[in-house]
């Protein structure tokens, strides 16, 4: 059953709410905004019948200390351990997370990429209570869509520490066959080694990236054709190791292995090639795509990409190039005895043209109806780094005039990029279609847009509530590049 059919019914059931409600309010006893836009949270909840079990969390954000290769790095994390512990379910399960903040400031959950009733979306003043330090929150929530997601704050810089971990959701039907599957988190890293988030954050809006450098550089374009990010990182990470401690993988030669990559970093796109290996593309923010053979990835801040690789025999790197940032992360995939390349080997796929998420085609399972868009609205970027403001429709954050959507319809939003910069954009709550519902293009929740770069996307509006939207950049956003998409009745 396609995630649309499941959607409908939450629709059906949405709508008698309101009609409820508006019944009452005749009779003089009038439901405020909230209370009717809780009922249809509730509705499409009730319409997703958790199908599995229940499944029971523990979650803490504290104070850590973390070992890079020999550096140890005091930081803040999900426990004592990079990245955090992931969290594992089946589509329909209902999740329970018992959260705790032991941080010296409020914080908040966010489940990056599940479309999850919009009170649990974890976006403080939007949706979901922020958890003060030495307070608890309960999440509960049914999980829709099997994928690959993750989980991060939405409070400030908060995602540039060590707060991340992924979210896998499982399918009991799962169509895709491999031996082994192996989770990879590409990051950026500061905290505890060089600045910390916020004086970042401070000397980018003082300065602009124009005059004092110390850890910033201007986003210029680089060998690559593209632009840099804003931030220069002492480290870049493989599942929290950087190059000098890689993570190994043992595997037998000939076996089919999944890898789920999940891009956490706060500032920095990746290039990801395996050493000698082509990789074929499955899935791409969670959902199915027509498989893809690929010498290299891109990969965006928030972005995932799930590809089965058929090993061959060796020690090969899975190398992870920060784009404008000439420095690398990388795994070790061993199946035999052998050398170990050098920590500064750069396989030569790197140099391949990366895959441009707009050529891979959804499975048929997956796509949208084929509908024409009842809004269609632009989503116009721009800023600079000097003065450091980013805004979408000529608005900063703060200013922001929300767009806005009709439960069951299909929006459109008309991404155009008018800066120097490269943005990926993130929807909650939704996982919209590139190009056009109904059209060939790859379902995703965050798309990268290139500099001065455009897309149009496709969303069928079956989630209710208030949703963010805004640039996966942990610093673009918090200087002004965020805005919503809320529902109306
Ligand atoms: Cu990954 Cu608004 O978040
Ligand atoms: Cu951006």
């Amino acid at each position: 059953m396609t995630n649309y059919q499941l959607s409908r019914r939450g629709l059906l059931s949405g709508v008698l709410g309101v009609t409820v409600a508006s019944g009452l309010a005749g009779c003089g006893f009038r439901q405020s905004p909230e209370a009717v836009a809780m009922e249809m949270i509730e509705a499409r909840e009730a319409a997703l019948r958790a199908s599995g079990g229940v499944k029971s969390f523990r979650l803490k954000a504290d104070f850590a200390e973390i070992d890079l290769g020999g550096t140890i790095a005091k930081t803040w994390a999900y426990g004592n351990i990079l990245p955090g512990k992931i969290i594992r379910v089946n589509k329909g399960d209902r999740v329970r997370v018992q959260f705790e903040n032991e941080l010296p400031v409020p914080t908040s959950v966010h489940w990056h990429g599940l479309a999850i009733r919009n009170d649990m979306d974890g976006v403080p003043g939007v949706t979901t209570p922020e958890v003060q330090t030495g307070k608890n929150f309960n999440f509960e929530f049914i999980t829709p869509d099997a994928g690959t997601y993750w989980f991060h704050p939405h409070s400030g810089t908060q995602l540039d520490r060590g707060l991340y971990a992924p979210f896998i959701v499982d399918d009991p039907n799962e169509p895709t066959t491999y031996d082994r599957e192996w989770i990879l988190i590409l990051d950026d890293w500061t905290d505890g080694v060089g600045k910390n988030p916020d004086q970042i954050l401070a000397e980018l809006k003082k300065s602009g990236a124009g005059t004092d450098m110390g850890g910033m550089h201007m986003g210029g374009m680089d060998m690559e054709g593209m632009d840099t990010g804003d931030v220069v990182y002492p480290m870049y990470l493989i599942n929290g190791r950087p190059n000098n401690d890689p993570e190994t993988f043992a595997a037998k030669p000939g076996e089919r292995i999944r890898l789920r990559i999940i891009n956490a970093a706060a500032d920095t796109i990746f290039r990801v090639a395996l050493s000698q290996h082509l990789m074929s593309v499955t899935h791409t923010d969670g959902f199915p795509v027509m498989p893809s053979k690929v010498s290299l990835l891109q990969v965006g801040m928030g972005e995932r990409y799930d590809v089965v690789v058929t090993l061959k025999d060796g020690v090969f790197p899975l190398v992870a190039r920060a784009v404008g940032k000439s420095q690398i992360a990388r795994a070790l995939i061993r199946t035999a005895s052998g050398q170990v390349p050098s920590s500064s080997f750069q396989p030569q796929e790197l140099t391949a043209s990366p895959l441009r998420a707009e050529t891979l085609q959804a499975t048929d399972s997956v796509r949208l109806p084929s509908k024409k868009p009842d809004r269609i609205q632009d989503l116009i970027l721009t800023g600079s780094m000097n003065p450091y403001i980013w805004k979408i429709n000529g608005r900063v954050y703060e200013q922001t005039k929300a767009l806005t959507i009709k439960q069951n319809e299909i929006g459109r939003l008309r991404l155009r990029n008018m800066s120097m910069m490269p943005h990926p954009i993130h929807l909650h709550g939704h996982t919209f279609q590139l190009g056009k519902a109904g059209g060939s293009g790859a379902r995703k929740d965050t798309v990268l847009l290139q500099a001065m770069g455009s897309i149009d996307v496709d969303y069928v509006a079956t989630n209710p509530g208030k949703w963010m939207i805004h640039c996966h950049n942990a610093y673009h956003a918090e200087a002004g590049m965020m805005t919503r998409l809320e529902y109306i009745t």
